[in-house]
């Protein structure tokens, strides 16, 4: 924090080797280092700031997703920044506390660059006492998850190029760490996990199938836990999990294949183990989980000001293919919309929206299940399927600067499943 009270972050973006568990170094991404980034954290009412250079020999952008803030600093298409260029956004953070990140977004590029390793979570605190698990690295845990294909020692950027998704890889990557595992010393531990996978949706589930609590999701804290023994993630989501452990504990966090894994040549070894859990022979206790934990989204009773209709399919949305000339959507400030999406093709969609977290107002024809009764940025739309979401739109008034909404399967997005709003 410097003599103003700005909180100022230092990001590079740069080219390196990373060894990635295959016993041989490989090319890779990341920020301020090899293969991903540092966790940044800011608290609510802070202003932060940070300074981005681009040492890569590409165009690229720092899209910060989840994050409310004005259009200009989102880092999408519109804040291209060139090799050896620098880039310094700054916002006031105002949201409450939740699991976000960060990363590249350049125009039809986005799942190159997040492929070969830039990425990195953006924990937002806010004043409110929760008692969760809290303590960083000890029992509060990000948990960045990616599947990634390798040829040999190489990471293998290629993989994949003609089945529809995009990259599905038989390895998983948490932090960047094959076969990872944690040695957890407290009676409860708390996961923040982020798909950070181009393609790959999740089914997350422990292999002793235990139960365990959905703290938060997207936009933060969820109104009350969430008992689960399965939770699905597609590309963007983040859920926050709090998991009992017993001493001298062992179960590892898995994923199985939901029912959308199809239209795809390679990448199916389908059951992955994500994270060992290893309990100590004695474990510190841990606060025990609060009945309920923040306000729940109220959209639901105000005054809509617009409804839209929004398809994917293929790789455009009704409005055709993403152009960055075009503008699909304004809406105005103050207002709050209705989205109807609707994933009109047989491939497994996603939707997610910069700047602001929607209400679900229906899911696949019903209404919301618990896990998604929080505030969202990205949801997971099967094949045929639709959702209701009503979102408000606040704060930034600028005619000039598109924010995007996407899919973030992210051969999709760059082929075009994507458009752009202004708030005016
Ligand atoms: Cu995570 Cu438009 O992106
Ligand atoms: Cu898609």
């Amino acid at each position: 924090v410097d003599a103003q009270g700005v909180r100022t972050f230092d990001l590079s973006m740069q080219a390196g080797e990373s060894d990635l568990g295959r016993g041989a170094p490989t090319p890779t991404w990341g920020f301020n280092g090899s293969f991903l980034g540092p966790t940044l954290r800011a608290t609510r009412g802070e202003q932060v700031r940070v300074n981005v250079a681009n040492r890569l020999d590409e165009t690229s952008t720092v899209h910060w997703h989840g994050m409310h803030l004005p259009a200009a600093m989102d880092g999408g298409p519109h804040q291209p920044i060139a090799p050896g260029a620098r880039w310094s956004p700054h916002w006031q953070v105002d949201q409450p506390a939740a699991t976000l990140w960060y990363h590249p977004h350049p125009h039809g590029e986005t799942a190159k660059h997040v492929y070969r390793g830039l990425a990195g979570m953006f924990i937002v605190d806010d004043e409110r006492e929760i008692a969760l698990p809290k303590v960083y690295g000890v029992d509060d845990i990000p948990v960045l998850v990616q599947d990634k294909a390798f040829d040999g020692s190489k990471l293998d950027d290629t993989h994949g190029l003609f089945q529809s998704a995009g990259i599905l890889g038989d390895t998983v990557l948490v932090n960047g760490t094959p076969g990872p595992f944690l040695d957890v010393t407290t009676e409860r531990v708390r996961l923040r996990v982020l798909n950070g996978s181009n393609a790959r949706v999740y089914r997350f589930h422990f292999d002793d199938n235990r139960a365990y609590a959905v703290v938060a999701t997207d936009g933060g804290l969820l109104p009350a836990p969430v008992e689960a023994r399965e939770l699905l993630l597609s590309p963007g989501e983040r859920a926050e999990i709090v998991v009992d452990v017993r001493p001298g504990d062992r179960t590892v966090l898995r994923s199985t294949p939901p029912f959308i894994e199809s239209n795809r040549f390679t990448g199916d070894k389908d059951r992955l183990d994500i994270l060992e859990l290893r309990g100590a022979s004695t474990l510190r206790p841990s606060p025990a989980l609060p009945a309920t934990l923040a306000p729940a989204p109220d959209l639901a009773d105000d005054t809509v000001g617009a409804t839209r209709q929004i398809s994917l399919g293929g790789s455009n949305t009704n409005f055709g293919k993403m152009d960055l000339e075009r503008v699909d959507v304004v809406s105005r400030l103050d207002t709050t919309e209705a989205w109807d999406v609707t994933n009109s093709d047989g491939q497994v969609h996603n939707f997610h929206i910069h700047d602001l977290q929607f209400q679900v107002i229906r899911y696949a024809g019903g209404p919301p299940p618990a896990v998604l009764a929080g505030w969202k940025d990205t949801i997971l739309i099967a094949p045929n399927e639709s959702v209701e979401l009503r979102m408000r739109f606040t704060d930034f008034a600028d005619a000039e600067s598109p924010y995007m909404f996407h899919c973030h399967l992210l051969r999709h997005e760059d082929q075009g499943l994507m458009g752009q709003f202004v708030v005016a």
